[in-house]
Order: structure tokens, then C-alpha cells, then sequence
């Protein structure tokens, strides 16, 4: 079994982005810069959105972070979403999910210019990844992408199980993992809450992308020997092993599944990690492509 290891590969790629920003830089080229804007204090949005801040800062990345509270109309949204868009110091732009119920999140993605949308959210990039065309993959479908290239896990021919048909995973995993790419030419089965007979379904995956945000989901009766499992979810749940209070905890049961795997993410350490990363990449892309 061997465990793909998003944090390292996750410190790879910002070493490799940081090396291409002081390229960048050493031409005379501006740093590449992200703005995020995150709205309310949910505290899991607060952790990413810090990590996302954090890991710009490491790589060399300029960040700049909006906030706003639960409260802001949809319309004072709309405008500081406006001024970035217009404001050409800035390359990328995310509004980190969910929002407050009173604002329409499609509104917003779509408000946001495609060429900004270093999460890949708006309809358009949507499309054009959809047609294999270049754009901003979103991020955590990118990053499993990343981990599949890197670790060399054969997908051509393969069967694909996508657990979760989320518009930020599940949906982008399913299209990337069947596209005539490499990784890719999968034959895919996605799956949701409506799926009859999931079990006989996960059994037959030789490949199982996990998203559907339901702590140790996933058990060893519903994989196949030789399996390669992606465990997107993260639950924090109580426990009084740590010194904290709480432990992470993913939507597939590690220790009871990891013997029967090829190759297995670990919750933490796996795909979050590589979110960040790629979101990293898709904002020098951004800034490279205005150059
Ligand atoms: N919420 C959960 N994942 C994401 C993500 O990748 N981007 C944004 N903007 N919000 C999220």
C-alpha cells in the first residue's frame, strides 16, 4: 500500500511555484497577487481561508484578504467583487463557500471575471474544462488530479467511483477523470444520495474519490483489493485522544480500508493540502497569462 502524501507533494509544488515567481520577479514582472474575499466567521472557511493566506506568503505570492460580516447584502458583495475584478494589481480572485443563505452563491461565481476565477467555478471555466479546453481547473479535482500524476497511479481504462456530486468536487472529478487525458479515460460511475446499491457499485471501483462529507463513510466491506482510494472529506469531530479536544477525520475509515488499497490519501495530510497548492498554480497561471 503506498500512501499518497499531498503534504509533501503540496510543499513540491509551492517550492516549484516559488522558484517561477522569482523567475517572474528577476524578469520584472509583478509578483502574482490573490485576493479572497470571506464573508461571516465560520470557523472551518476562517481555517482555509488563513491556510490559503499562509501558503501565498511561503510561496512567495502577494495575498490580499476581504472581509466581511454575515450580514452584507448580496449587492455590497457584488461590489467589492466589482472593484477587484476592475483593479489589474490583483491576478486572482475566490470567494470562499458557502456563503449566508440571503446571498445567491451562483450570482456571485458568475459575477467574478472568468479570467480571475483561479477556482474554476464560473460557468464558463466549467465549459471550457468540460471540453478539454485551457482554463482554471478547480482546485481539489486539480489536486487529485496532481497526486495521480505524480504518484503514476494507472486511470486509462480504468473504473472510476465518485462518491459526492458536489459543483466544487464530485461534479469536475467525474468529467476530468473521463476526459481523453492522461490522468483520465476512466470509465466513471458517479454517485450521490439518490445511488441505489452503492456498495455493489464502490466494489467494482479500481479507482474511489470520496466527497460526499460523511466522517468514515467508506469501510473495507466497500472496496475491491488493489484499490486507489481519494478521500476528499474532512469532519472534525470530538475525541479525547487529543489535546485539543477534536480530531480530523475523512469520509473513508483509514485503518480499516488501508490494507486492501493500492494507494490511499490520509485525512489530514492528503487532498487539503494539494487544494491549496493547485489554487496557488491556477493564480500564477492567471498572472502569466496577462504577461
Ligand atoms: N469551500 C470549500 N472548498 C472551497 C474551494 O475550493 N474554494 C472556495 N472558494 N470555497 C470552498
Amino acid at each position: 500500500m503506498i500512501i499518497l502524501d499531498g503534504k509533501k507533494t503540496s510543499n513540491d509544488i509551492k517550492e516549484e511555484i516559488a522558484i517561477e515567481v522569482a523567475e517572474l520577479l528577476s524578469s520584472g514582472k509583478k509578483r502574482p497577487h490573490l485576493a479572497a474575499i470571506l464573508v461571516g466567521n465560520d470557523g472551518a472557511s476562517e481555517t482555509y481561508v488563513n491556510a490559503k493566506v499562509k501558503a501565498c506568503e511561503k510561496a512567495g505570492l502577494q495575498s490580499t484578504l476581504v472581509r466581511f460580516e454575515d450580514k452584507v447584502s448580496e449587492e455590497e458583495l457584488l461590489a467589492a467583487i466589482e472593484q477587484i475584478n476592475q483593479d489589474v494589481s490583483i491576478d486572482g480572485l475566490i470567494v470562499q463557500l458557502p456563503l449566508p443563505k440571503h446571498i445567491d452563491e451562483m450570482k456571485v461565481t458568475e459575477s467574478i471575471f472568468p479570467e480571475k476565477d483561479v477556482d474554476g467555478f464560473h460557468p464558463s471555466n466549467i465549459g471550457k474544462m468540460t471540453l478539454n479546453l485551457p482554463t482554471f481547473l478547480p482546485a481539489t479535482p486539480a489536486g487529485i488530479i496532481e497526486l495521480l500524476t505524480r504518484y503514476n497511479v494507472e486511470t486509462s481504462g480504468k473504473h472510476c467511483v465518485v462518491i459526492g456530486r458536489s459543483h466544487i468536487v464530485g461534479s469536475p472529478m467525474s468529467i476530468l477523470m473521463a476526459r481523453n487525458c492522461d490522468p483520465g479515460n476512466c470509465t466513471v460511475t458517479l454517485t450521490h444520495s439518490r445511488t441505489q446499491n452503492l456498495k455493489a457499485i464502490t466494489k467494482t471501483a479500481d479507482i474511489l474519490i470520496v466527497a460526499l462529507g460523511k466522517a468514515e463513510f467508506v469501510n473495507a466491506d466497500m472496496v475491491k483489493e488493489g484499490v486507489c482510494v481519494i478521500d476528499v472529506g474532512i469532519s472534525r469531530v470530538k475525541s479525547d485522544k487529543t489535546k485539543s479536544g477534536w480530531k480530523l477525520l475523512g469520509d473513508v475509515a483509514f485503518d480499516d480500508v488501508k490494507d486492501k488499497c493500492a494507494y490511499i490519501t490520509p485525512v489530514p495530510g492528503g487532498v487539503g493540502p494539494m487544494t491549496i497548492a493547485m489554487l496557488l498554480k491556477n493564480t500564477l497561471l492567471a498572472a502569466k497569462s496577462k504577461s
